[in-house]
Order: C-alpha cells, then structure tokens, then sequence
C-alpha cells in the first residue's frame, strides 16, 4: 500500500487552494481510533451482525431490548476511544481554508471531538436519544440521564413509546434539513475529500457524484482499498486515514514555511 510522493503533492496542491471544501467521511475514518468498519470482510460490524436484525425499525419493534442493548455497548464505547492524529487534522484545515465542512457518516462524534465545527451528521448521532414515536416532532430527543430505569429500553416521558437512538436505520429516511445542505455544499464545493467509505450507502454515497457531475468539483479519495468512488475521482490515495491525513498536513505545513 504506497502512495507515489507526487500524488501526495498534487492533493495537497489542490487542498491549499480549496474555497470549499466538503470533506465527506464514513466508518474507515474512525476505524484507526478502534471503531469497527461495517462491510471490511472479517471484521465489519455487518460480517458479524445482521442488520435486518438490529438496525431497522421492523428490528426495534420485535425486539426492543436486544436492540437498545446492542447499541448501549456501541455508545459505550465511543466514550472509550479518542480522535486520531486524521481526525485532528481535518479539524485544523479551518484555520487553513475559507469554508470547511465536514459531512460524515458517522454516528460517533469523533470529528466534533477533534474540533471540527461544522460537521453535518448524515446517519445521527449514537451518543443521543429520541423517541420511538417523535411526539414532538422529529427528531423528540432524550436525555437518557433523566428518564426512568425501571425498563429497557426506558420510555419516552411524554407519550410513552420507547426511547431509541439517534441514529438512522435501514429504512428509514435521513435527517432532511442535514441532507439537503450537504447536497447543496457539494453541489457548490471546489473541492471533495473523501475519506474511508465504501461508497455504497445512499444517499450519501450519491453526494460526490453531484459534486463532480454537476458542481465540477476536484474528488481526492483515502482509502486502503479501492472503493465505489473511486473511478468517479480525480486523485486515489491508497492508505489509511491516519497515515495519508497527516501526511497532508506535513505538506501544507511545508508549503507555509
Ligand atoms: P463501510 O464499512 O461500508 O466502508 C468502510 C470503508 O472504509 C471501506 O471502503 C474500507 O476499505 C475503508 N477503510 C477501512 N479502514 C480504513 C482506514 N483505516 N482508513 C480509511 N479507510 C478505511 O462504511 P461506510 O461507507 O461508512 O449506515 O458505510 C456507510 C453506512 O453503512 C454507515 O454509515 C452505516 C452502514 O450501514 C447506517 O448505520 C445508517
């Protein structure tokens, strides 16, 4: 897994003279920090676990417990692990680059964590709580801390229904106030860094096509495997978040000094 020193230039080249910027991230992103991926073929959550079993509403429904249990364990440890040195570079282009946002797949927080400010969460946020039944509207959240523990999953103190977490399900549809900014970022980015996605996942997975196809956006894509993204853009770079993010930011460094 080599990157050519020249390929590792010409994205830090374009990332230097980036206006806006999308960057656009999904499991392989936190995986350096110790959160599993969902399709890597031994050990991806979705390799051990079926999804039509825990992560649907239909799932949740016929078995309450075992699903609010399964994603306790995942919140639990999102509280364990920490940012990596590629969560906190990202978080640094702010400083660097007129417009910065990150719109990620990820459930756990970690780009927040890191400090970036503007961080557009796709598929929710598995450290919060809603309603089973949104009564107040959606998404009702929850602060699990003041609700009643005498059932698992607890309830909803306005109407009842169960609590769940934050988090979209197969399914379901995703947050649409979030989606439609990150479609029209994309559609206004100069340039698209994606980092550690399969590219399979939609609608997520459409955002680098409008990018390129209707914004004409630069795609730089880090990923230890190619993905489904990449032949749609312009610069693969084969490694892991960890190692190529930093990278990156060594180059910019140099090019200021
Ligand atoms: P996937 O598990 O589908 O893909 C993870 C990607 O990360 C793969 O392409 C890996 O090659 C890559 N990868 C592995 N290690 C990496 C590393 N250290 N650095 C960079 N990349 C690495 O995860 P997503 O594309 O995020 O949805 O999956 C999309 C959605 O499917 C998830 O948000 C989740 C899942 O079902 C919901 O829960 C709604």
């Amino acid at each position: 897994m080599t990157i050519h020193p020249a390929q590792l230039r010409a994205a830090a080249d374009v990332l230097r003279q980036a206006q806006r910027l999308v960057v656009l991230t999904g499991a392989g992103m936190s995986k350096e920090s110790g959160i599993p991926t969902f399709r890597d073929a031994l050990e991806g959550m979705w390799a051990q676990f079926d999804p039509e079993e825990l992560a649907t509403p239909q799932a949740f429904q016929r078995n309450p417990r075992l699903v609010w249990e399964w994603y306790e364990a995942r919140r639990l440890k999102v509280f364990e692990v920490q940012p990596h040195a590629g969560h906190y570079m990202l978080a640094a282009l702010e400083a660097r680059l007129p417009q910065v946002v990150v719109v990620t797949q990820n459930v756990d927080g970690l780009h927040k964590r890191a400090g970036s400010t503007d961080v557009i969460e796709l598929h929710g946020n598995i450290t919060q709580h809603k309603c089973f039944a949104n009564c107040l509207g959606d998404p009702t959240l929850l602060n699990i801390a003041t609700l009643a523990t005498d059932s698992v999953p607890p309830h909803c103190p306005y109407c009842g229904a169960y609590a769940r977490p934050n988090v979209v399900w197969f399914n379901e549809v995703l947050p649409m106030a979030a989606l439609e900014r990150a479609q029209s970022l994309c559609l206004r980015a100069d340039v698209v860094l994606i980092v550690g996605t399969s590219g399979i996942v939609q609608p997520a997975a459409s955002l680098p096509y409008l990018a390129k196809r209707q914004g004409g956006a630069y795609l730089i894509d880090v990923n230890p495997q190619r993905d489904e993204l990449a032949p749609l853009c312009d610069l693969f770079l084969q490694g892991t978040a960890g190692g190529v993010l930093p990278q990156l930011a060594a180059l910019l460094e140099q090019s200021e000094g």
